[in-house]
């Protein structure tokens, strides 16, 4: 408790003593975390990636893991239209993915580094991943257009709520309690939820004196409500909402999921498979979507 570094290099290395392949440092990146797990002796043999949004985050993430005498194994940049948290201010709309792509890359090779970039955040077709591997990457890292599969372990009215969705569904708001703005549907059945906070048990969005904002909003909603039912509305406890599914985290493109999958005259979706999704982005052209189907597309993998 009241210990985010502590918790952090615990869970990390409980992940590494776990057998784990690779850990990609996202939300948990900062700048330290090489340090804390260097003494682990699978410090050099599990695949580390870092998920940076520019190349300042690069650079200073670089420069102060250098003293850990190790390089990350590859690096998303996550550009303005990803889902869930984004690594920008408010004016996040000013930024866009290929151009930090671009620099990334460009930066790497001025300093010699052969690291792998993988783009991520809005990449929904296949053309937008050939575009994102044409500007240097290595990969792609997607996750909106695998929502609404069925293998996605996502409730099902969440399902359909982001097949219903409306441009205007979506917006980026700033009821992370880490500061950070974040994308979601507006339906989300957290915001504006009287939850009380649960962060001791977590641990990590605690800061060294033990304190969280969402515990401050919930305690200003709280005087506010005179004794009556309480209505969060400045943050929300993201751990215990998510863990519920409550916040419905979406890519800026979710409002086109509804093109990938087949409406049905009851009002239910036929929804893509995984697989036929993935197949989708390797063999789909001129920024069409044209999921095979499903018998199809493991022979055209065979085959590719
Ligand atoms: C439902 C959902 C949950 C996500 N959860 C996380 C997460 O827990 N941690 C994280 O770093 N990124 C998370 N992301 C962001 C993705 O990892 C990813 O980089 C980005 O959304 C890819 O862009 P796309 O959704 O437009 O394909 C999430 C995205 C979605 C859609």
């Amino acid at each position: 408790m009241n210990n985010p570094a502590g918790t952090l290099k615990v869970r990390l290395e409980a992940a590494m003593d776990g057998g784990i392949d690779g850990i990609t440092l996202s939300a948990g990146l900062h700048l330290g975390t090489f340090s804390l797990i260097e003494g682990h002796p699978r410090f050099r043999d599990v695949k580390l990636g870092i998920i940076v949004s520019s190349v300042r985050a690069l650079r200073l993430f670089l420069r102060k893991s250098a003293r850990a005498g190790r390089a990350p194994d590859y690096i998303v940049v996550e550009g303005p239209l990803a889902g869930g948290h984004l690594g920008f201010g408010e004016n996040w709309a000013d930024y866009d993915l290929e151009t930090i792509v671009r620099e990334v890359v460009a930066y790497l090779e001025g300093e010699g580094l052969n690291i792998p970039v993988i783009a991520a955040g809005g990449v929904f077709t296949g053309t937008d991943a050939v575009e994102m591997i044409e500007a240097g990457c290595a990969a792609v890292q997607v996750a909106t257009r695998f929502t609404v599969t069925p293998e996605c372990g996502l409730p099902d009215d969440v399902k359909q709520a982001y097949l219903l969705a409306e441009p205007d569904d979506i917006e980026v708001n700033m009821v992370s309690p880490t500061g950070y703005p974040m994308r979601m549907l507006k339906d989300s059945t957290a915001l504006g939820s009287s939850v009380p906070p649960n962060c001791e048990a977590y641990g990590y969005l605690l800061d060294r004196n033990g304190h969280c904002k969402y515990i401050e909003a919930w305690g200003k909603a709280s005087d506010r409500s005179g004794g009556g039912p309480v209505s969060v509305t400045e943050k929300i406890c993201l751990c215990t909402q998510m863990r519920r599914f409550k916040v419905w985290t979406c890519g800026h493109y979710a409002y086109r999921l509804k093109e990938t999958a087949v409406a049905r005259s009851n009002g239910t979706w036929k929804l893509p498979t995984a697989e036929q999704v993935f197949c989708d982005y390797l063999f789909s052209t001129n920024h069409e979507i044209h999921p095979p189907e499903p018998d199809t597309c493991s022979p055209a993998l065979r085959a590719s």
